[in-house]
């Protein structure tokens, strides 16, 4: 029996403490504490993590920590590895840990099944894999593959390409890695462009095998290539499938040996450690492709030991239930200061918000504190010239994780550092802010009369004491990054259980899909086209023809 979290004497707890520390000052616990630092920092896996930043002492761990244990995160925890269905919503395990276990007796066990099959699909990636990238595969006219383009969307395309982008120096050796999601026929045509079709393979990435836009850009890549619909003999040298409906991908025209299953127990958003990583698996080479997964082990493997106070995912979990639901906070700005990892903002925002963006608990309650805040964010210095801005002297507090890279790709020279030196000085701009006082003596200081400095003293202070994480990586590699994605994984499925809600289904994105059919029905003048309301009527009138006809 779940107790409702708001009546948690724990969350009450947290409230209390909330309202008596809330306007301390972050700086002013730094100058009192010299061992801060050192105390609210850790290390696990490769990833250093920094949350000092925050405005939490020992107390407000404790309570934290003390609310994580009564949420029964631990327990949770254990049944996600295991197996157990957590998917409350759709009755379903969530167990792409598994995926990354590698059968030697380690803390990540996988149900023996689960082993064998997922054993048995690294080594098909690993052989199509070498296949590809020795040449050994061809294009219906013999051509050896020069571009592989995923067409996936959301889990099926964001994990690989945050992935491939990131590591893209890592090894040279494969043909180019291209994604393509929209259903845009411009973004088709950019993608495809300078391609020569003898030597493109589609990877066809969709669980589902559903998805109208994946399935459209499917449809364009068929009619690109010049192949007829359906088993078109050269479709089997261009044209490969990861899914969960096998059936599917056989009806649109894919030989069986050309499809990789994904089973129904790896959710999309979680999915990059499977078969839906097999752009992954060419572009970086299997070995690079093991390195991510033994990666994101390690970091299972720390999630699944390390007690509470020492564990990452739940540090970085429970400082944001800290910002959000007692300080108020409604988003959190991923920054990563690295151009790699320039798509992980995006890629994080699908991971948190279709995972916690809920508005009913497990038991399907309303829910009656706050759940997930809007994550976006943009790489760093770039970001600094855009939204900082407001990071610095909006009128809302919003958390940042910085996210940082300790050698840049070409070694330590000056750019690098002034890249680092950048992200270090921006988490300490935000939270030492300058008060108006200082301000006043620098202006003074720089001869300005008292009438100027009246006028421009508030609009160059700073309140300061604005919180931020940082998330320190000692180089890009597959490991490292594998290890960065799992902390952010564990830590969201952490938030989920204290929250209490499902983080594994994404109902809330159907109407959406459904109303887009319909409409679609409209533009085409389907007499049958659904009831709607006058906008958007008035809207497909505007932009298109056969309204009339719906009305
Ligand atoms: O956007 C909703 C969603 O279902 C995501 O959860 C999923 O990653 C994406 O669509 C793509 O779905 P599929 O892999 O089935 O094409």
């Amino acid at each position: 029996m779940t107790t409702r979290l708001d009546r948690m004497p724990e969350w009450q707890s947290l409230n209390a403490h909330a309202r008596a520390v809330a306007d301390r000052r972050i700086g002013v616990m730094f100058r009192d504490d010299p061992g801060r630092f050192g105390r609210f920092s850790g290390e696990a896996a490769g990833i250093f993590l920094d949350y000092s930043k925050h405005n939490i002492d020992s107390a407000t761990l404790e309570l934290l920590l003390a609310l994580a244990r009564a949420s029964d995160v631990e327990g949770w925890r254990e049944r996600q590895f295991r197996g157990k269905r957590i998917n409350v919503a759709e009755d379903r395990a969530a167990l792409h840990t598994a995926l990354r276990s590698d059968g030697d007796g380690g803390r990540v066990h996988a149900p023996g099944p689960v082993r064998e099959e997922v054993a048995e699909v690294l080594g098909r990636i690993g052989t199509l894999a070498e296949a590809i990238r020795s040449g050994q595969w061809r294009g219906h006219t013999g051509k050896p593959v020069r571009t592989v383009v995923n067409i996936g969307i959301g889990g099926s395309h964001l994990g690989p390409a945050l992935v491939c982008r990131a590591l893209s120096r890592h090894d040279r050796d494969g043909p180019e890695i291209r994604f393509l999601s929209n259903v845009d026929s411009g973004h088709f045509d950019e993608i495809t462009r300078d391609l020569d079709p003898e030597a493109t393979l589609f990877v066809l990435a969709s669980k589902t095998f559903s998805t109208q836009e994946t399935l459209a850009n499917a449809e364009s890549a068929r009619q690109w290539l010049g192949l007829r619909p359906g088993r078109d003999p050269g479709a089997e040298n261009h044209f490969i499938a990861v899914t969960g409906h096998h059936e599917r991908a056989l009806a649109f025209g894919i030989v069986p040996e050309n499809i990789y299953p994904l089973p129904d127990w790896v959710g999309g958003r979680f999915s990059l450690w499977s078969a839906i990583g097999i752009s992954i698996a060419i572009g970086i080479g299997m070995e690079g492709f093991r390195a991510l997964l033994r990666g994101a082990r390690a970091m299972d493997e720390h999630f699944l030991a390390a007690p509470l106070e020492r564990n990452l995912p739940v540090l970085m979990a429970m400082t944001g239930i800290w910002c959000r639901n007692f300080l108020g906070t409604s988003s959190l700005a991923v920054v990563p200061y690295t151009q790699g990892l320039e798509l992980l903002p995006a890629f994080l925002q699908q991971m948190e918000m279709e995972s916690n963006g809920k508005r009913v608990t497990r038991k399907g309650e309303e829910v009656a504190w706050e759940t997930c805040p809007v994550i976006w964010g943009a790489v760093g210095t770039n970001g600094q010239h855009t939204f900082f801005q407001h990071l610095h002297q909006g009128v809302e507090t919003i958390p940042v994780d910085f996210i940082v890279v300790k050698e840049g790709a070409d070694g330590q020279d000056g750019t690098q550092r002034k890249l680092v030196a950048n992200a270090v000085a921006q988490s300490a701009a935000l939270m030492a802010g300058r008060d108006e006082e200082i301000v006043r003596q620098h202006l003074s200081g720089a001869g300005l009369t008292v009438d100027q400095i009246d006028r421009q003293a508030p609009h160059r202070t700073y309140p300061g004491n604005r919180p931020s994480s940082t998330i320190v990586l000692e180089r890009l590699t597959p490991e490292s990054l594998g290890a960065l994605i799992a902390l952010y994984e564990h830590k969201v499925f952490v938030q989920g259980v204290v929250w209490q809600v499902c983080s594994f289904d994404q109902w809330g994105v159907e109407l959406g899909k459904e109303l887009a059919v319909a409409v679609d029905r409209l533009f085409t003048g389907d007499a049958a086209g659904p009831e709607i309301d006058g906008s958007t009527r008035g809207l497909v009138a505007l932009l298109g023809s056969g309204v009339e006809t719906a009305s």
